[in-house]
């Protein structure tokens, strides 16, 4: 076994609807074969429907499932609720929102204009908000037994960022929200959670994020205590099981998948990892002397 194979059952989602919202290319894609795999009907949105179909063509030959491409940009509200209300007529129901759909970009605070800031904190923040709030209030609605909102955040949602300011601002507020609507909707039956990736690389977020030769100058893998970036397989087997009925008893949890590297940065002495074995046997002689003084 490796953590590049398939972790679920087979049929583990079999008769589940999951939006996957920015599900045409990257992570969101990825997540979306592996539901598909399962068992899962899948709706998935972003604002270019032609990239949509093509995905939805793919996934289906690769994986025998159901894919519906819809058209939507989760900023507006309007489009988020024609969005909902054509994944009822195609499926008959939603079991599972996806917030997947984000926008990010490096750069000084200082450089960015009103609307650059405004523009992410649009797609994450209140793309995130917009649908939350339309799933939920007809999942509340129509007294639907058992639904699951999972929001995919970052580590520095909580330790922030520098040069990703509006996309930190925005993740944040996506956290606060996942904790306090599990508490909230738990009545309804709906869980929030959320999971936090590190580093797994796509082409779309290292173009944006990685832009040139950073991408060489700043090995991400050399972040990560355990020396690697994640795989697809290894994300899409955490959503899977995050959405899937095995984590009925999960709500409002934050699962972060990033290799320990949140925490590398984090610990005051975690620098002393560049100290070398025969200085480690100095250091010691250095430190007994002293205390034996
Ligand atoms: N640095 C500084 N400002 C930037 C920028 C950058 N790299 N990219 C865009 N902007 C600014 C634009 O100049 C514009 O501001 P202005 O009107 O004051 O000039 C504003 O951001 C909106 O840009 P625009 O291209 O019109 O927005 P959009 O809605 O078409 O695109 C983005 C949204 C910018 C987030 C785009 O990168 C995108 O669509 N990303 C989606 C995928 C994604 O980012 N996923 C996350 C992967 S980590």
């Amino acid at each position: 076994m490796s953590y590049t194979d398939k972790m679920l059952r087979d049929d583990a989602l079999k008769g589940k609807v999951i939006v996957v919202t920015g599900g045409g290319s990257g992570l969101g894609k990825a997540m979306t074969k592996y539901f598909l795999e399962l068992g899962a009907n899948v709706a998935i949105t972003s604002r270019d429907l032609d990239k949509l179909k093509n995905t939805a063509s793919e996934l289906e030959v690769a994986t025998g499932g159901t894919c519906l491409p819809l058209q939507c940009d989760v900023r507006h509200y309007d489009q988020v609720e024609n969005m909902l209300q054509s994944v009822l007529k195609a499926f008959g129901k939603v079991d599972v929102l996806l917030n997947n759909a984000a926008g990010n970009f490096i750069s000084p605070t200082e450089r960015l204009s009103a609307n650059a800031f405004d523009t992410v904190i649009d797609i994450v923040l209140k793309g995130t908000k917009n649908c939350t709030l339309a799933f939920g209030k007809h999942w509340i609605d129509t007294k639907q037994k058992s639904s699951t909102v999972l929001n995919i955040v970052t580590t520095y949602a909580w330790t922030g960022s520098a040069y990703v300011v509006p996309s930190a601002t925005a993740k944040a507020g996506v956290l606060a929200m996942t904790r306090s609507l599990a508490v909230e909707w738990a009545k309804y039956g709906i869980r929030t959670n959320a999971i936090a990736p590190g580093p797994f690389p796509t082409k779309g977020a290292w173009d944006r994020l990685m832009p040139g030769d950073l991408a060489e100058k700043f090995d991400m893998a050399k972040k990560v205590p355990l020396q690697r970036v994640g795989d697809h397989q290894e994300l899409a087997n955490l959503a899977a099981y995050m959405v899937s009925d095995f984590s009925a008893y999960i709500n409002g949890e934050v699962v972060v998948i990033d290799g320990g590297e949140w925490l590398k940065g984090a610990g005051q002495f975690n620098m002393l990892e560049a100290i070398p074995e025969e200085l480690w046997d100095q250091l010691e002689m250095m430190i007994k002397a002293k205390k034996n003084k």
